[in-house]
């Protein structure tokens, strides 16, 4: 009976011990991610300057060390807010309408004059839009990221990023990617935010996005593309899009993190489903990176994740930049954007 139980401890102690290696203590992972950023801050560029929730996270970035923050806006009007906030600090300000240099004009036009852009244009975009004059900045190599995206559609804000800055060189494709941190595990959840019906290539990008993303936080990919189906149980032209999107990338020597499907979501991250009825599935335990068949998916599954699991979320990281550019959504809070601020800064610290 003794030696029953004490062997009984032993496995629940080893159970424990597997559990904790994989799920990670999630709750630390900010953290985590904003002490890597104070050890090395970066110039990031926050577009939207003159808005009371980007002057606060610029003076969380600045106070804590995480980042040197560059607020684009209007130096009087935002000198006079953090003023009223009775924030004691005074932000580097840059106001595209009088100091944007001629270079990022010419720089715009360069890029996009193949695209229907005159100079004149150019200057004008630069000179009104906090989007292109940000995404020019930090493609100049005058920030080191650039975070936007708190008061327009987020389609608007990502727009002039894509043209100016681009993909890295390794890709085609970006994906907007949610981290979900519950109280003892953590998800990567994408696309959320890009792609609105990506193709079978497009899927098997953002999956690679997906687990760059979860090492970026020190976490070993699983991947799960998901469906209504199970590993061929409907098919139809929907379902043979995740499950294209697998066979390209067991066909991909490169990659190196186990990945499979299409499967339901309940097989993704029920550890005895998989071992029971699919003990075939490359994952050796639950999905820890959910990549969704299309946007609406995607947009729907975190937002239902976040509110009803109780999860924090980080994000939306957007994965394949060539630069770190990320597009806040309308109505983040402060926190919100600090966090992104934080991934931007130890992205750029890899660069
Ligand atoms: N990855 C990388 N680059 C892209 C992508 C992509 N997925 N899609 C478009 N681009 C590039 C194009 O190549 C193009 O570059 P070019 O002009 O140098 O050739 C540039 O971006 C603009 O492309 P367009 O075709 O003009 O832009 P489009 O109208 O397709 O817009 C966008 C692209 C903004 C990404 C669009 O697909 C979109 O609106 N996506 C959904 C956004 C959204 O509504 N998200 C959900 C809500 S947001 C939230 O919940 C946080």
């Amino acid at each position: 009976m003794e030696s029953g139980v004490a062997r009984e401890d032993v496995d629940l102690d080893a159970y424990r011990e597997r559990l904790e290696a994989r799920l990670g203590k999630s709750r630390e992972m900010m953290r985590i991610v904003l002490n890597k950023a104070q050890n090395d801050p970066k110039r990031v560029a926050l577009g939207e300057g003159d808005n009371e929730k980007m002057i606060r996270a610029a003076y969380q970035l600045q106070d804590q060390g995480i980042a040197d923050p560059v607020l684009i806006g209007d130096h009087d009007g935002i000198a006079s807010t953090a003023d009223d906030l009775g924030l004691d600090f005074t932000p580097e300000v840059v106001d595209p309408a009088t100091d944007a240099p001629g270079a990022y004009a010419d720089r715009l036009h360069e890029l996009r004059q193949r695209k229907g852009v005159t100079h004149s244009e150019a200057t004008e975009l630069v000179e009104r839009d906090s989007n292109y004059f940000g995404s020019v900045m930090v493609e100049q190599g005058d920030a080191d990221a650039f975070l936007t995206g708190l008061s327009h559609h987020y389609s608007s804000a990502l727009r002039p990023p894509l043209q100016v800055v681009g993909t890295a060189p390794d890709t085609d494709y970006v994906a907007g990617i949610y981290m979900l941190t519950f109280k003892n595990r953590v998800i990567f959840c994408a696309d959320t935010t890009v792609n609105l019906d990506p193709t079978p290539e497009q899927l098997a990008e953002i999956t690679r996005h997906t687990a760059e993303t979860a090492r970026q936080f020190d976490i070993e990919p699983r991947v799960a593309l998901l469906s209504y189906s199970d590993f061929g149980s409907v098919e139809n032209a929907g379902t043979a899009k995740p499950r294209d999107a697998v066979a390209k990338l067991h066909d991909d020597p490169t990659v190196d993190f186990p990945v499979d499907g299409e499967m339901q979501a309940d097989t993704a991250v029920v550890e005895d489903i998989l071992d029971d009825t699919y003990d075939f599935a490359e994952l050796d335990g639950p999905a820890n990176c959910l990549v969704f068949p299309n946007l609406e998916a995607g947009n729907i599954g975190y937002k239902l994740l976040q509110r009803l699991g109780g999860a924090d979320a980080i994000g939306p990281i957007l994965a394949g930049m060539d630069e770190p550019v990320h597009v806040i959504q309308r109505g983040d809070e402060v926190k919100d954007i600090v966090n992104l601020a934080g991934v931007a800064v130890v992205d750029a610290q890899e660069e």
